[in-house]
């Protein structure tokens, strides 16, 4: 069974430690995650196992009736396919919408499939592309997503 929830402090390690797996061109410290967790505009949730192991995670930076940036969503390798990604997504979206966000925004980099794919099957459209976003010839899309 998933079960679904606000990360804690715990978690903040945990994170890093994907990340370096999930986002080899991007990762972020546990000191990065430990400043962005305690900053109330950030949001973030996880998806566990019974045993508590981390299935995967999203944050979100939704400073009020602005547009929303969605900061990470990662699943690991073995439980993809199974609908996480998209249930984190509606989670820190809701939390987000409930900030007044007027929109959500993300970079992806240009050959991730299987993030535009998850985006597109949200609803995101793509806006534009941000050349060596990620780092020299790692270009990011641009998408976003109104909310009513
Ligand atoms: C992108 C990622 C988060 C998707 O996680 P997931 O839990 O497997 O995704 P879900 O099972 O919730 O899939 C939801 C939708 O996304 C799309 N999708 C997921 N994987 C896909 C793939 N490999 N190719 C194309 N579309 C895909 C599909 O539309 C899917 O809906 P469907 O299953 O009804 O067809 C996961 O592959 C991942 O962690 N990648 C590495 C980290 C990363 O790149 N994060 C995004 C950074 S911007």
């Amino acid at each position: 069974m998933t079960i679904y929830r606000e990360a804690n402090a715990f978690d903040l390690p945990v994170f890093a430690s994907l990340d370096k797996e999930l986002f080899p061109y991007s990762p972020w410290s546990a000191t990065q995650y430990k400043e962005e967790f305690s900053t109330p505009t950030r949001h973030f949730v996880v998806a566990v196992d019974e045993e508590q192991n981390i299935l995967g995670y999203a944050g979100v930076f939704a400073p009020g009736a602005v547009e929303a940036d969605i900061l990470t969503v990662g699943v690991v390798p073995e439980h993809r396919g199974k609908g996480i990604a998209k249930a984190l997504m509606s989670l820190i979206t809701d939390w987000a919408t409930a900030q007044g966000s007027t929109a959500m925004m993300l970079e992806v980099k240009v050959d991730n499939a299987a993030a535009i794919g998850l985006y597109q099957s949200l609803g995101y459209s793509t806006l534009n592309v941000r050349k060596d976003y990620f780092g020299a010839g790692l270009d990011a899309q641009v998408m976003r997503l109104e909310l009513s």
